[in-house]
């Protein structure tokens, strides 16, 4: 069974296939076409009551800005949920939620259903989140005009843990903030430089351990500038107790 996602957005046009939005791209759109992901974008105002098909209404209390109503999000998430029957992770894209990290990634990688609610305007009424009770994420200390690109990049980075999404199985494991063992330690690091030809370029060489071809001493240049990058650039990686 695929994956599934289904997105509730004010925007779906954002996810459209035709013409293809950023999912439509690499390795997302070859694993939809593989079969080993699909997701659905819901317009939000499919599901209002009012009679302009509102889905959002100015703030008790005064202040600038629109906050998204409760009905129209309810009876979404409602209505959704019942196109398929496998429960689903409800996931909130807020700036306000906890910090999407490749652990979050993993853990819903193996999820078989993700629901998205893309949040717009100045925000949600709280009772609403309150009643949903979702896992709600944010992917950075910044403001984005709305959850939709969030939920792309949590899909992004969801979808190519997928098995079968990529090319070739072992890339995904070497991956910056993928688990490595270090010195009797599992944990994230930061990913090696990499090199290509020419050997050399402007007058810099490719390391010379590179080109020997003793894999061993491959493997263990490999893990050592994974461990000084991670050191000398996020520090932040290495404390505590690991992973
Ligand atoms: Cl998930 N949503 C919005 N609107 N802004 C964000 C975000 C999410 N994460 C970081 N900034």
């Amino acid at each position: 069974m695929p994956l599934r996602f289904d997105i509730l957005t004010t925007f779906p046009e954002m996810f459209s296939s035709d013409p293809p939005s950023a999912m439509g791209w690499s390795i997302p759109a070859r694993a939809r076409s593989a079969g080993v992901v699909e997701w659905y974008a819901h317009d939000l105002r499919r599901f209002s009551e009012s009679k302009h098909l509102k889905t959002d209404d100015r703030p008790f209390g005064g202040g600038p800005g629109m906050v998204m109503t409760c009905q129209p999000l309810w009876d979404g998430v409602e209505a959704v949920e019942a196109m398929d029957a496998r429960p689903a992770q409800r996931v909130l894209l807020t700036p306000q939620g906890r910090r999407l990290t490749q652990q979050t990634v993993e853990a819903l990688s193996r999820s078989a259903r993700v629901l998205l609610i893309a949040g717009h305007y100045e925000g949600i009424d709280e009772r609403v989140i309150r009643a949903l009770d979702p896992m709600e994420v944010s992917i950075g200390d910044y403001v984005l005009s709305g959850g939709e690109l969030a939920a792309m990049v949590l899909m992004d980075a969801v979808i190519r843990l997928l098995p079968g999404a990529l090319g070739d199985e072992g890339s995904a494991q070497a991956d910056s903030f993928s688990v490595v063992e270090a010195g009797g330690e599992r944990r994230r690091l930061l990913d090696c430089p990499h090199y290509t030809r020419p050997r050399v370029w402007r007058g810099m060489e490719v390391p010379e351990v590179l080109i020997n071809g003793d894999h061993a001493k491959v493997a263990k240049w490999r893990l050592e500038q994974m461990l000084s990058r991670t050191r000398e650039r996020r520090p932040d990686l290495l404390e505590g107790g690991g992973l």
